[in-house]
């Protein structure tokens, strides 16, 4: 089983991952306005985890369809965030082609995979499924900061909060940040690809994107190399249709 088909799935995670319900609250209307969409488009909020975008998204007048793998998130987004939303993988999206005028993908939910082939088969999804002139963002963690976290800590187990322990170190070749957490007598491991803006602008280009704009943080800054956050907003080649 691969990490991400079991980790979003754990009780604990929604503990572990508390702060991002308040922090929704600053990031959902951030990322609508970025997203630049007209009134009433629709939206795919991929992957939606529990939905906590969701009434953001919805509040700035698009149609929001979620779709996430974790059976545990869907079920918390029907309590708690009603709406539209399916069980899908992000390398097989469920939509027929160039059905929605954007798409969301929020919090580092790219870089999953194992292979580039299948982290490049998301983005070629994407495209897929939007609208010629439709829009993606794509909201990364900023991988030279990412960077000069882990390495203040790496290596090494420390205690959160006093609710678990983690340790973070970086994979061989230093492209993938490795996450272990234990909370509750439960074992977490994330393993992420964090890519160089060049590469994720290179992917972007080869999945049929056209690069927009780039953003440092959810309310619009400039992006830097040093920025918190690399948000980037991409448009699918081709006309828009009428
Ligand atoms: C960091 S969370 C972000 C969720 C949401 N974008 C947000 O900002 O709250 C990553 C999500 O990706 C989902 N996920 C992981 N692998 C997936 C896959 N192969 N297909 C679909 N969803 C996946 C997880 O279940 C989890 O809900």
């Amino acid at each position: 089983m691969d990490w991400f088909e079991r980790d979003f799935d754990l009780p604990a995670y929604f503990e572990i991952y508390e702060d991002k319900e308040a922090e929704a609250a600053l990031e959902g209307p951030g990322l609508a306005g970025l997203l630049q969409l007209a009134p009433g488009a629709l939206l795919l909020d991929l992957p939606c985890g529990w939905g906590r975008l969701r009434p953001a998204l919805e509040a700035a007048g698009y149609r929001v369809l979620g779709g996430d793998l974790s059976a545990m998130n869907l079920a918390r987004h029907q309590r708690e965030f009603p709406g539209p939303c399916v069980r899908l993988d992000l390398r097989r999206l469920p939509f027929r082609d160039q059905c929605a005028d954007g798409v969301l993908c929020a919090y580092t939910s790219w870089g999953y995979f194992a292979t580039p082939e299948e982290n490049q088969l998301q983005l070629q999804e994407f495209v897929r499924v939007l609208k010629p002139g439709g829009s993606l963002v794509l909201d990364l963690v900023g991988r030279n900061r990412c960077l000069r976290t882990v390495e203040q800590v790496q290596n090494r187990w420390y205690q959160v909060g006093g609710l678990y322990l983690e340790r973070v170190r970086l994979d061989p070749d230093g492209r993938r940040v490795l996450t272990e957490r234990i909370c509750r007598g439960t074992r977490f491991r994330h393993d992420i690809w964090i890519p160089t803006d060049p590469e994720a602008r290179a992917a972007l280009g080869a999945a049929g994107l056209d690069l927009d704009q780039a953003f440092g943080d959810v309310a619009g800054g400039p992006w830097s190399v040093d920025a918190e956050r690399w948000i980037y907003r991409a448009v699918k080649l081709g006309a828009a249709q009428k």
